[in-house]
């Protein structure tokens, strides 16, 4: 398609970057935190790569003032963090914690007195293990209320402060990861599991919405889906209807059901075929319907490409280990429907992941015509070996590379007619990687720690965090 104009991005684009609680707080037990499901696992043995865990991660929950003046040096406009539940709800429910709530107080005062937005995420991931102990977490739908329960607590205390909301971080990876591959927590592989926690989720996810609306009348929530767009391999039709597979059952599964509150036919067939749907009450569908988001998150790294499933191959059906680096993945598929394969055109990252610009606008363009809802990319980045050279350089063209391409992608994206309303790189400090430790580096500003060694979690700019600066200064323009 022509380009109309490389039309600048719009005033109020939220130029910004992103975090998860577990990820970058520590003080994993501080000021009467509960312990997440997160701190239990990383504690068993084999788990992570190294043994690496969050408990001290890289110390934001007592450095949150040395970080936020580094954004506010950065210029960045909006920066997406998360709560952890259990700090705030120790045992998940029951009495709140006075010091955690104040905890996040002072954050998010601390990040509007420079000027950036805060973004709010409800749940990435660190569910109180007391929910887990007393109920099996999401396999029960006593999760929707508890759940509800701790969201409007964080909208009637911060919802004079925040506008923009999160609610569930890739529901698509911790139910996949949790209860598919095992490789998260609780380490289930049972896909009848996985679809039964699955739906209990999108019901949680509509319910805060719709709570959302009582309390926060001028908020914006949405979801941050783990979006990787599909290909077919080439154009034989029996591939093709294997991308069409996998679209049904891994973007538009959980996408239809956010925007419309139903699963696509396909899928649902599937899943029905193959004694895999989760039991459905009544007035589900209703709640589900009745919870539209106002913008779709998107967190995107990468597209796949897919090929048939042919009755050889399912024979083979592997899982993808990521806890190693590049060599080390396998296939993946759903026997019968697809499986994934290279993509010859693209290049991959170190730990084999496709890098592909133009899958974004490709992306974004999907998301717009099937939904027409506006779109936030909640996350976007490359996990990459940086290294610390001598007089405190870290040189990471690759990621500018990756980034500029990224955005630019997004450029064009918005010249096609797609709604964007902010970008958030991931990540702003480097972070745990929850399975790869603290090797595969995501930020813009280094932390002196390995794996095992915590050291003095020094702050170091690399490269990109200049490049970014001027980026969000030029608007978008110099890229
Ligand atoms: C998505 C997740 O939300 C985030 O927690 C994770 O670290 C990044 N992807 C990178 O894999």
């Amino acid at each position: 398609m022509e380009h109309r104009s490389k039309a600048p991005f719009p005033a109020g684009f939220l130029w910004g970057s992103a975090s998860a609680a577990y990820q970058v707080e520590g003080a994993w037990d501080a000021d009467g935190k509960g312990p997440s499901v997160w701190d239990v696992f990383t504690k068993q043995e084999g788990t992570t790569f190294k043994g690496s865990n969050g408990d001290v991660a890289v110390d934001h929950y007592h450095r949150y003032k040395e970080d936020i003046a580094l954004m506010a040096e950065q210029g960045l406009k909006a920066y997406r963090f998360s709560v952890a539940w259990s700090r705030i709800y120790p045992a998940g429910r029951g009495e709140a914690n006075e010091r955690g709530l104040a905890f996040y107080d002072d954050l998010i005062n601390e990040l509007i007195a420079h000027g950036i937005e805060p973004v709010l995420t409800l749940y990435h991931w660190d569910l109180p293990q007391a929910l887990m102990d007393e109920y099996g977490g999401w396999e029960s739908r006593r999760m929707i209320e508890d759940f509800n329960n701790y969201a409007v607590t964080l909208f009637k205390r911060y919802g004079d402060r925040v506008k923009y909301w999160v609610s569930l971080n890739e529901q698509n990876y911790f139910v996949s990861y949790g209860y598919e591959t095992g490789l998260h927590p609780p380490g289930v592989r049972d896909r009848k599991r996985m679809y039964e926690v699955n739906h209990i989720a999108n019901l949680a996810n509509a319910t805060v919405i719709r709570s959302f609306r009582e309390i926060v009348p001028g908020g914006l929530i949405g979801p941050s889906f783990a979006y990787k767009p599909y290909y077919p391999v080439n154009s034989d039709p029996a591939n093709i209807l294997a991308y069409e597979n996998s679209e049904e059952l891994n973007n538009y599964f959980w996408m239809d059901i956010y925007a419309w509150g139903r699963y696509p036919a396909a899928a649902w067939a599937y899943l029905e075929d193959n004694g895999l749907a989760p039991a459905i009450h009544e007035g589900d569908f209703e709640l589900l319907a009745s919870a539209k988001p106002d913008f779709m998150g998107v967190n995107y790294y990468r597209t796949t490409t897919v090929e048939q499933y042919g009755l050889q191959q399912r024979l083979e059906l592997g899982h993808k280990n990521t806890t190693g680096a590049k060599g080390s993945t396998k296939p993946t598929g759903i026997p019968g429907m697809y499986k994934t394969t290279a993509n010859p055109y693209v290049e991959t990252t170190n730990w084999d992941w496709d890098i592909d610009p133009q899958g974004l606008r490709v992306g974004l363009r999907r998301i717009t015509s099937r939904y027409r809802l506006p779109v936030f990319i909640t996350e976007n980045g490359l996990g990459e070996f940086d290294k610390l050279e001598p007089g405190d350089v870290i040189h990471d063209d690759y990621r500018i590379e990756y980034l500029r391409s990224h955005i630019s992608a997004i450029r064009d994206a918005i010249t096609d007619g797609v709604e964007v309303i902010g970008y958030c790189s991931w990540s702003f400090t480097d972070l745990l990687s929850w399975l790869n430790g603290y090797q595969k580096r995501y930020g813009f500003i280094y932390v002196d720690r390995d794996e095992t060694d915590a050291k003095e979690l020094r702050r170091i700019k690399k490269d990109s965090f200049y490049w970014y600066k001027q980026v969000i200064a030029s608007q978008g323009e110099q890229l």
